[in-house]
């Protein structure tokens, strides 16, 4: 029944009518909460990987339901992707975990971000931090070529509650070798190190607490995280990337932005 409403809800989004409309490519659930789709790219549309945009569907009333979206494909993609959460009751993702390749959804062409390479001062090794579906701009950077022109060794961590909702960032981590455009660039430059916190894994955890105990740079084997060498890019939830914050000013890291490039970046992940 409550499928039935839901057709309903996103052939509505169907109008030919709506501004900045883009058509659904492809969709793919990777757990009863999460899943990825991908959408047109509108021809005029220009942003660097990492970046966001506002994205969303026409509410009851006829009026835009608008949130941020991290685009998760990379800038050279010819098509958008996004991932996202499935809130039951959120105004958006209850209607937008709905939509079938064939309908439209809203996008707003006007990429913004700090999750970007050009807000980082050069270095050897990049750390992507990432929780949930903070993975996403990450999905993005990990298939960009400036990444593996611009360090030696790119990290990504992901720490999700339960191993299926790893799913999604393993199936880009796996695809990397195979893609045309970076599979050579990307070598053996990733180390990709996933822990899940509520159910068992070969690491359990949050990478909080195995970053502050050492048992990271154990695993990696590698040193330490040092402001000479080293570049960090944050995303998660609020207290999260606070918490990463922290830890990476302990190592002597310094918040950069766009205007002002340093050793590490921060932005909140989409949750609602
Ligand atoms: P935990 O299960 O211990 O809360 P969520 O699904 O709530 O967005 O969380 C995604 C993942 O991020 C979970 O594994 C969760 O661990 C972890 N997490 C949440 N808050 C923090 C934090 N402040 N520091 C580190 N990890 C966190």
């Amino acid at each position: 029944m409550n499928e039935m409403t839901a057709v309903t809800d996103a052939t509505a989004a169907k109008a030919p009518t709506l501004p900045d409309a883009q058509t659904v490519t492809f969709v793919k659930h990777w757990t009863d909460s999460l899943f990825s789709f991908r959408v047109t790219r509108p021809r005029s549309l220009r942003f660097r990987s990492g970046e966001f945009v506002m994205i969303g569907l026409l509410g009851d009333n006829g009026k835009p339901i608008l949130r941020a979206y991290s685009i998760a494909s990379p800038a050279w993609d010819d098509e958008l992707e996004f991932y996202s959460i499935k809130v039951p009751d959120g105004p958006l993702t209850s209607r937008l975990q709905h939509i079938r390749p064939g309908d439209q959804i809203i996008l707003r062409p006007k990429p913004v971000g700090t999750l970007v390479h050009d807000a980082l001062l050069p270095g050897k090794r990049i750390w992507f931090f990432a929780t949930g579906t903070g993975f996403a701009p990450f999905a993005s950077l990990l298939r960009e070529p400036e990444t593996y022109e611009k360090y030696d060794e790119v990290v990504i961590t992901h720490t999700c509650r339960e191993v299926a909702d790893l799913a999604y960032g393993k199936s880009i981590i796996d695809s990397l070798h195979e893609d045309p455009l970076i599979g050579e660039m990307v070598d053996d430059k990733v180390k990709y190190y996933p822990t899940t916190t509520r159910e068992q894994s070969p690491k359990m955890g949050r990478i909080t607490d195995l970053l502050r105990d050492g048992t990271v740079f154990r695993d990696l084997g590698i040193d330490g995280i040092s402001p000479e060498t080293d570049r960090a890019m944050v995303c998660g939830s609020l207290a999260f990337n606070m918490e990463l914050k922290e830890i990476l000013e302990g190592f002597g890291l310094r918040e950069g932005a766009n205007s002002d490039p340093a050793e590490y970046v921060v932005e909140k992940a989409f949750v609602g």
